[in-house]
C-alpha cells in the first residue's frame, strides 16, 4: 500500500525518536512492500522559533493532507513563559483532527518485570491493560480564565461532557473490550462530579449493545490504588481526558519505564495521531539517550489502526520485544544501549 505520514519531530528528545520511529516504518516498507512517504513539518517549541507560534496553519493542513501523523514530544522550559506554550499546539491539533480516542496501552513484557516499579509478586500477576481516554474535552478544552471573587483574584477551569462526546469514546472502549478480554472499566469520580454521573449512565446504556463485555464502575481514587496494587484485574479502561492523563503516566510506571509506552489518537476517520506518552525530556535531548520504544510502537499502532496492517504491526511489536529480552535497552529499562542502537536492534529483527 501507499501512505502518506507527517511527521512532527518537535521538541526535546522528539526529533531523535521520530527519526528511529521513521527508520522502523522505512525498514517495514522494504520488508512487505509498501510505499511510505514522509513529510515534516514544524509543532511546538520549535515552531515559536521558527515562526512565532507553536501551531502554525501549514502544520494543520499538512496533517488534514496526510493519511496519518506521526508527533515525537512537544514542551520545555525554554517556552514556559512563551504567550502560547508548546503544548497547546498538541491539544490544539488533536481537537483540529477530531481525535477523540486515545489509546494507551500498557503491557509488562516478562524480561522487564525487573524495571516495573511494582513488587515481584505482583509484577507476576502479569498487566495488559488498554487506557481508553477521552481527548478532546472535559477540563483541558472547558471555559477557563480569571474573576475576581470575595478572596480576590480566582482562577478557574471547568469540566463539561456532553452525551454524544462520552457516547463515541464509549463505543471504541466497548468495541476494544469485545476484541480482547470483554472487561471494561469506567473509571470516574461518581460520588461527587455530575460529569461523572452522565459518564455512568451512558456508558452502562450501552452495555445493551455489546451484551458480551462485562463493565465496572470504579472511581478514580480507588482505580489509582488498583493500578498500583493489582493491575492485572484490568482489560479496557474508559476514563474521562483529565483522569486519563495522570493514570497513564501511573500504568507507565508499573511497565517498566514511560520511554515504554505508546499512544494512538482515533475520531470518525482512519487519520490519527501517534505518539509516545512521555514528554521531551529536555534534559537528556540530543544525548542518544531516549528509549526510542514509545514512538516506535506508537508506529506499530499506525500500521494496525490506521493502515489495517495487522501482520506488519505484530512485527514491528514483536521485534521490540525480542531486542528488550535481548537486553539492547535504553538507560530506563536497566540498559546501557543508546537510541540510536536500540533501533538498530529492533530493526534487525524486522
Ligand atoms: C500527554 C501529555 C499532554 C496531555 C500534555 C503535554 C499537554 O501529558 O499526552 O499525556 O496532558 O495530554
Ligand atoms: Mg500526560
Amino acid at each position: 500500500m501507499r501512505a502518506k505520514i507527517l511527521t512532527l519531530p518537535g521538541d526535546g528528545i522528539g526529533p531523535e525518536i521520530v527519526l528511529a520511529a521513521r527508520r522502523v516504518l522505512e525498514r517495514v516498507a522494504e520488508k512487505f512492500g509498501h510505499e511510505f512517504s514522509f513529510e515534516e513539518a514544524l509543532i511546538g517549541g520549535a515552531a515559536i522559533d521558527a515562526v512565532g507560534r507553536p501551531l502554525p496553519p501549514e502544520t494543520v493542513a499538512a496533517a488534514h493532507a496526510s493519511d496519518s501523523v506521526l508527533l515525537g514530544a512537544v514542551g520545555g522550559d525554554k517556552w514556559d513563559y512563551a504567550p502560547v506554550r508548546p503544548e497547546a499546539a498538541l491539544l490544539g491539533l488533536r481537537k483540529e483532527l477530531g481525535l477523540y480516542a486515545n489509546l494507551r496501552p500498557a503491557k509488562l513484557y516478562p524480561s522487564l518485570k525487573n524495571a516495573s516499579s511494582l513488587r515481584a509478586d505482583i509484577a507476576d500477576k502479569g498487566i495488559d491493560l488498554v487506557i481508553v481516554r477521552e481527548l478532546t474535552g472535559g477540563i483541558y478544552f472547558g471555559e477557563r480564565g480569571y474573576r475576581t471573587g470575595s478572596m480576590g483574584r480566582e482562577a478557574f477551569d471547568t469540566e463539561s461532557y456532553a452525551e454524544l462526546e462520552i457516547e463515541r469514546v464509549a463505543r471504541i472502549a466497548y468495541e476494544l473490550a469485545e476484541k480482547r478480554g470483554r472487561r471494561l472499566c469506567l473509571v470516574d469520580k461518581a460520588n461527587v462530579l455530575t460529569t461523572s454521573k452522565l459518564w455512568r449512565k451512558v456508558t452502562s446504556d450501552l452495555n445493551e449493545d455489546y451484551p458480551s463485555v462485562a463493565v465496572e464502575m470504579m472511581y478514580v481514587d480507588n482505580a489509582a490504588m488498583q493500578l498500583a496494587l493489582a493491575p492485572s484485574r484490568f482489560d479496557v479502561v474508559l476514563t474521562s481526558n483529565l483522569f486519563g492523563d495522570i493514570l497513564s503516566d501511573l500504568a507507565a510506571a508499573t511497565v517498566g519505564s514511560i520511554g515504554m509506552m505508546p499512544s494512538a489518537s482515533l475520531g470518525e476517520t482512519t487519520v490519527g495521531m501517534y505518539e509516545a506518552i512521555h514528554g521531551s525530556a529536555p534534559s537528556i535531548a540530543g544525548l542518544d539517550r531516549a528509549d526510542p520504544a514509545g514512538t516506535i510502537l506508537s508506529a506499530a499502532m499506525m500500521l494496525r489502526l490506521s493502515f489495517d496492517l495487522e501482520e506488519e504491526a505484530a512485527a514491528v511489536e514483536h521485534a521490540v520485544e525480542e531486542a528488550v529480552k535481548a537486553g539492547a535497552c535504553t538507560p530506563d529499562i536497566g540498559g546501557a544501549l543508546g537510541t540510536r542502537a536500540m533501533t538498530d536492534a529492533i530493526i534487525s529483527r524486522i
